[in-house]
């Protein structure tokens, strides 16, 4: 997968793995990765996907309307570029924490829903319930942070509840945040999710 990896000055501290948005690549996040941690090392991936010349994580039937092969089979794609990448840059292949804003927080999610040693942790910024209707992977010893929007027109706010039950049951601590704001990424989300990223890691 085309993918940019910076090393970071701590090697202990966990790989930041940024995935974009629709129409996004893997220059969109990097403001991110520094707000959170400025020591971390950075992995950051494109979307394989191309929607009207937009990258995108995997296919969509429509807004919202998720390609569920697709979508599995990206995931198990995604899953194995990070073993790979773990090799090859020389990272703790079990020290991933995602930092994903829309698609790229459904594809993050769908990594927790898949498989049990995807990741350690997620910043999901506006995600959705990826999958519905499989058993999830014990996810106890996991971290995830949520953040959602009051108004959001792309994930409900009763969606963004419903994935926080999933991952809660699934045995992740998870916090959900909330902006009264829509889709968009705000500052203050951002900077809750470093401060939530700084006690946890
Ligand atoms: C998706 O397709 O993953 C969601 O609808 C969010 C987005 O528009 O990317």
């Amino acid at each position: 997968m085309k993918h940019l990896f910076q090393k970071g000055k701590d090697p202990l501290k966990p790989i930041l793995l940024l995935l974009h948005g629709t129409g996004g690549n893997e220059l969109d996040l990097l403001p991110l990765a520094g707000k959170i941690n400025e020591e971390a090392s950075i992995l950051s991936v494109r979307g394989n996907i191309l929607e009207n010349g937009m990258p995108r994580f995997f296919r969509r039937l429509a807004e919202g309307i998720f390609d569920e092969e697709d979508l599995v089979f990206r995931t198990k794609e995604l899953y194995q570029f990070l073993n790979e990448a773990a090799e090859k840059y020389e990272f703790e292949r079990k020290n991933i924490v995602a930092v994903g804003y829309s698609n790229g927080a459904n594809i993050a999610a769908s990594l927790m829903f898949h498989y049990q040693d995807a990741l350690k942790g997620a910043i999901l910024h506006h995600p959705m319930v990826p999958r519905r209707g499989i058993d999830l992977p014990d996810l106890s010893g996991k971290y995830v942070f949520i953040g959602a929007g009051t108004n959001d027109p792309i994930c409900s706010a009763q969606e963004s509840e419903e994935l926080e039950t999933i991952l809660v049951n699934a045995g992740a601590k998870v916090e959900l945040h909330w902006e009264n704001r829509g889709h968009q990424l705000t500052f203050e989300e951002v900077n809750a999710a470093a401060q939530w990223f700084k006690n946890i890691f």
